[in-house]
């Protein structure tokens, strides 16, 4: 079974490129279909769920060019009406975005229920609330279904009654081409909240104050084709800046936007590391034992849930005890269990973890129970001593790319295999002290 082989120990140093953000790369390649001409779409990642997303465009009759690894042209002139569904579908989360490009292009979508990481209930009644307020009918069909109807779609003033990034995001795409104005209350204000308006903008819709707490939108007729490049990823910069404090490292992060970055440099500083910002890029230098503090996760500008997973891994090493509390999902500890394995003096009661910091980790053999907390226990496994196995990985390859050769080049002893010889060899080169 292909797994992860880690030697720990190693300080990671040197520089690391981060790509396009996933999450705005699902939400801008699901709104590309709205227009009826070419649609360029740049700096997209090459992971799983993106492929997945992708194929579903592909199925329902979308044109796709992928003309180099991050590049998609992707034309919705050809789409056939039918269902979006099928197994990668219904495995990725970003999918759900197909119910508002396709009802807000087309009046109609129907889509399989997305799926995602089991992080907790993750409902989509906000996101049904909003559809509905713009005057479409939405049932759940049977088998897992969506579908979302209207014989016309028209501006509304919706409030939401949580913070949602994936409600916000399908109501922008469900309203850019409704008659009339639609205003979003209580919107999420991510930084892919903001791409994807800013996308559809460059598309010629008129979406205002995204990136705030309430969202504008001027219906238009329709949508033209554009090129975009997408934002870096701020969890892909946040997990290496993570693994370098983990390690007591010195990594340069680049190709970033720093102010993304800060409610997760703001925690490094607190626990002791050094921070260097420049336009584009970070440097994270962990000279010594880092100190223990206290964290809770929030919509941002607040710490985002989906680096709670790395920041427990970096406390569980800090001096003293930190309270890491989650408030957006309720079943994102899984990994306390694993983490336990290697040593880490980690309790958890309800949305709570009590974290005693240990000195050191030892490496143990760990299953990835989703996306971020996979990439955790390698960060984990990157800072404990001796070996480590992590198995399931196809979790950590839906949102990292070229995730154990980026951790390589920054000296990590890293492999992926698949066999017990592929493994082996792997180990003499780690003790070789080669690399690779
Ligand atoms: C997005 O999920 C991301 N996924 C998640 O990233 C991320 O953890 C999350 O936002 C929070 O930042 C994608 O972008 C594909 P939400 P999403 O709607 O949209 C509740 C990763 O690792 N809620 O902002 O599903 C919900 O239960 C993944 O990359 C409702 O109650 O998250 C949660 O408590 C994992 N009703 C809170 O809102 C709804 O209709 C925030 O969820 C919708 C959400």
């Amino acid at each position: 079974m292909e797994h992860y082989v880690v030697k720990g120990g190693n300080p990671l140093s040197g520089e690391v490129e981060i790509a396009g953000a996933k999450n705005a790369a699902l939400a801008i390649l699901a709104a590309a279909i709205m227009a009826n001409e070419p649609v360029t779409v740049e700096n997209v990642p090459d992971v799983s769920d993106i492929r997945a997303l992708v194929g579903a465009i592909e199925q329902i009759g979308g044109g796709v060019e992928h003309p180099d690894r991050h590049t998609y042209i992707l034309n919705g002139a050809t789409i056939v009406d039918g269902p979006v569904d099928n197994e990668a579908v219904r495995r990725i989360r970003g999918s759900y975005y197909l119910i508002g490009s396709l009802l807000g292009k087309y009046r109609k979508a129907e889509v399989a229920l997305p799926g995602g990481c089991n992080i907790g209930l993750r409902p989509i009644d906000q996101h049904i609330k909003g559809f509905r307020a713009l005057g479409a009918s939405v049932s759940l069909a049977s088998p897992g279904m969506v579908v979302a109807k209207a014989q016309e779609l028209n501006g509304s003033h919706i409030y939401m009654d949580v913070v949602s990034v994936g409600a916000t995001i399908n109501i922008v795409m469900a309203a850019v081409m409704a008659r009339g104005n639609t205003i979003i209350e209580n919107a999420a204000k991510e930084p892919h909240v903001v791409d994807l308006a800013n996308f559809l903008n460059s598309m010629g819709a008129r979406i205002r104050g995204a990136g705030t707490d309430v969202i504008r939108i001027k219906g238009v007729e329709r949508l033209h084709g554009t090129e975009y490049s997408i934002i870096p990823d701020q969890i892909e910069a946040g997990t290496y800046m993570y693994a370098a404090a983990a390690t007591r490292g010195d990594v340069t992060i680049t190709n970033v936007i720093p102010k993304h970055l800060e409610c997760m440099t703001a925690k490094l500083i607190e626990m002791g590391c050094e921070i260097t910002e420049s336009d584009d890029s970070v440097r994270i230098v962990a000279a010594r034992r880092l100190e223990h503090t206290n964290v809770k996760t929030l919509p941002y500008p607040g710490f985002p849930t989906d680096m709670q997973p790395q920041i427990s891994v970096l406390l569980g090493l800090a001096r003293g005890t930190s309270i890491v509390t989650e408030s957006i999902f309720e079943n994102r500890f899984k990994y306390t269990d694993e983490l336990a394995k290697m040593g880490a003096a980690i309790r958890v009661e309800g949305n709570t973890a009590i974290i005693d910091g240990v000195e050191n980790y030892t490496g143990a053999n760990i299953s990835a129970p989703d996306l971020r907390a996979g990439a955790a226990l390698v960060t984990a496994a990157l800072a404990a001593s001796g070996y480590s196995e992590i198995y399931d990985i196809h979790f950590i390859e839906r949102g990292y790319e070229d995730f154990p050769e980026k951790l390589r080049s920054l000296g990590a002893c890293i492999a992926k295999v698949d066999s017990a010889e592929e493994e082996r060899k792997a180990v003499n080169r780690f003790n070789l002290r080669v690399v690779g």
